[in-house]
């Protein structure tokens, strides 16, 4: 939640904030705002409600003296409304200084009282004004905002990351983060500071990061990081490994009917030197020790939102080819129930982002009980897999509409081959049977790219039921997971009622939502699945159509059983059972971007939402 950007160097601070807050406006876009010192040292802040586009348009119109120091901030609120006076940048020594904030500063009333008591007054209603005024009021003493922020940030409780510049020092910019997301870009002559690297990738390939409770300073030829005790801190480096083409939309119509066009790709890169001889080879998880996955009894997937959906795709996989149990639970279930956890449980986290406070908060407990965390994740540098033992990164690029498309299919791609490795490595797989499982998988992307060729259908589909008020989703097994993502989709697209039921249980109860005229999708299973949960889902098909369900069913190529059932039929290739979920989520991700597009809605910043929720 919220994005950050801090510059120094020698370009005009104010086109590198608003290109920074650009990318990162997926994380909030409630209201923007950037702060300036320009070559005369004052200090100059322009900030609105709205999106970014509102400000953008404003300094258009009035630009600020420009600078080459300067933050920017866009927001998505946690105390106090979106409106001008609580959007960020917020001032302190008199207006001499100005900081952001993402996160949430818990003890901020006892020490909102204390500044009134000390005669400060507040312009917003803001947690994050009192660390402003702090700062101010320590620089103020000390004379120097490395300093000032030190001294303030040992005073906070919560998750924050920090931005402050100061007109006194101009050529200065000084970060802090507890919790909260901050990473380093190295450039020459300049430096900069963003909520992930997507913020200064524009500039610069190289990045440092910056981990739990440290400051960085950066001036346009230094960085230098400290612990929140002040002692030096040698941070590691990175390079970025994808350009800043890959985070515009590059003439789709928004973000994520260009991210639904790459999940064949996601998948594909997600594979990519990971297989070695027909078999599943991740280095990444000798991280967890020697002999590690041969010796777990048990592993746990925690995740949030589409995570936690790929999570349980996941468990079907790992329990069938690694015969280990496994558990799914959204992590801020998980991180509060105290779950006992012992040295032979995986403690798997999924997250795009890496930042999900939820998940990261889950993590660190999982750690602190003593089971080894291994994280699967989509951002170089995030804080969730610096803090596990192991990292296998998905491969899927910058994910920028909210909405996770691609990095569901590539969060499933990594998870597979996780269980695939552990059934390897357990034996429960024998060579041959992982290798075709391999095969399989290698030939999903092609796969993938047919069935988006099915998107002008469901974009018909989908215009049609422009004022349709509520969708079920009806899946069995890996279905099921499929089920609740196509709901999700639909519910922070388009704002619909939209359910998710695992076909089972439609008898349970959901069946009385049938009504005629009531839209369902069911994901149907291939058949010719020795399972026979084909035959069961016809069956619940026939039970709701009987009751007036309109029916569209995805189904594969040559399933004519299917056809007397449904209203309509949408076609994926045929794929043996653990493959289908990643071919028919697609028609689920489109029809869901389609049906807001229908309504006319912001297909890549629903509302009320941000992509990475940084905040518990
Ligand atoms: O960055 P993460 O994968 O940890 O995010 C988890 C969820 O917040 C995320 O998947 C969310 O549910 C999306 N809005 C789904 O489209």
């Amino acid at each position: 939640m919220c994005g950050i950007v801090g510059y120094v160097g020698t370009r005009g601070s104010v086109e590198v904030l608003l290109g920074g807050l650009k990318r990162l406006e997926y994380r909030g876009y409630d209201s923007a705002g950037v702060a300036v010192i320009d070559d005369a040292g004052h200090l100059d802040t322009r900030k609105h409600a709205g999106k970014l586009g509102i400000l953008s348009a404003d300094l258009d119109a009035s630009p600020l003296t420009d600078g080459q120091t300067g933050i920017g901030h866009t927001r998505w609120a946690t105390h106090g409304g979106p409106t001008d006076e609580n959007a960020h940048p917020h001032l302190g020594d008199g207006g001499k200084l100005a900081l952001i904030h993402n996160g949430i500063i818990e003890n901020f009333s006892e020490l909102k009282t204390e500044l009134l008591a000390s005669g400060h007054e507040f312009s917003s209603e803001t947690d994050s004004e009192v660390a402003a005024l702090l700062v101010g009021d320590a620089f103020r003493e000390t004379g120097d905002l490395t300093t000032a922020m030190l001294q303030v940030v040992n005073r906070l409780e919560g998750a924050f990351t920090l931005l402050a510049v100061h007109a006194d020092q101009p050529h200065v910019v000084v970060g802090a983060r507890r919790n909260s997301p901050l990473v380093i870009g190295l450039g020459e002559g300049e430096n900069f500071l963003g909520s992930d690297v997507a913020a200064f990738v524009e500039y610069t390939h190289r990045a440092m990061e910056i981990g739990q409770d440290q400051l960085v300073t950066i001036r346009p030829d230094s960085v230098d990081v400290v612990d929140f005790a002040g002692q030096p801190v040698t941070p590691s480096t990175f390079e970025v490994n994808w350009d800043a083409s890959a985070a515009e939309k590059g003439g789709w119509s928004s973000f994520m009917a260009k991210e639904i066009s790459e999940e064949p790709e996601a998948v594909a890169k997600t594979i990519l030197g990971r297989v070695h001889d027909g078999l599943v080879d991740l280095p990444e998880v000798v991280a967890l020790g020697e002999g590690a996955l041969a010796s777990i009894d048990r592993v746990v997937i925690i995740a949030c939102g589409t995570a936690a959906y790929a999570g349980m795709v996941g468990k079907y996989a790992i329990e069938k080819w690694a015969r280990v149990p496994v558990d799914v639970e959204l992590a801020h279930e998980f991180r509060y129930r105290e779950p006992v956890l012992s040295p032979n449980t995986l403690v798997v986290s999924i997250s795009q982002s890496g930042e999900t406070m939820d998940t990261l908060m889950a993590v660190k407990y999982a750690k602190e009980q003593g089971a080894r965390t291994l994280s699967i994740c989509n951002t170089q540098g995030a804080t969730i897999p610096r803090e596990s033992d192991a990292v296998v990164y998905t491969h899927a690029g910058p994910e920028v509409a909210v909405a996770s498309t691609k990095a569901f299919v590539a969060q499933i791609t990594a998870i597979y081959l996780l269980g695939l490795q552990l059934g390897q490595v357990r034996g429960t797989l024998s060579p041959e049977q992982a290798r075709e499982l391999v095969v399989e998988l290698q030939a999903v992307p092609e796969k993938l790219a047919s069935v988006l060729a099915t998107g002008e259908r469901i974009a018909e589909l989908a215009h049609w039921m422009a004022d349709t008020r509520s969708v079920l989703f009806l899946g069995r097994h890996v279905g099921y997971p499929v089920a609740l993502e196509g709901a999700l989709k639909l519910k922070e697209l388009a704002y619909i009622h939209a359910e998710g039921f695992a076909a089972g249980e439609l008898k349970h109860g959901p069946i009385a939502l049938i009504e005629p005229g009531q839209v369902v999708f069911v994901i149907v299973p291939s058949p010719r699945d020795p399972s026979s949960l084909h035959a069961k889902v016809v069956s619940n098909i026939q039970e709701i159509r009987a009751r007036g369900a309109r029916v569209i069913a995805i189904a594969e190529e040559g399933d004519v059983a299917v056809l007397p059932h449904a209203d309509e039929v949408i076609r994926i290739p045929l794929a043996s059972p653990f493959f289908e979920p990643l071919l028919a989520v697609v028609p689920l991700h489109i029809f869901g971007m389609e049906l807001a597009a229908a309504k006319g809605l912001d297909v890549d910043q629903p509302r009320n939402l941000a992509k990475s929720v940084t905040v518990e």
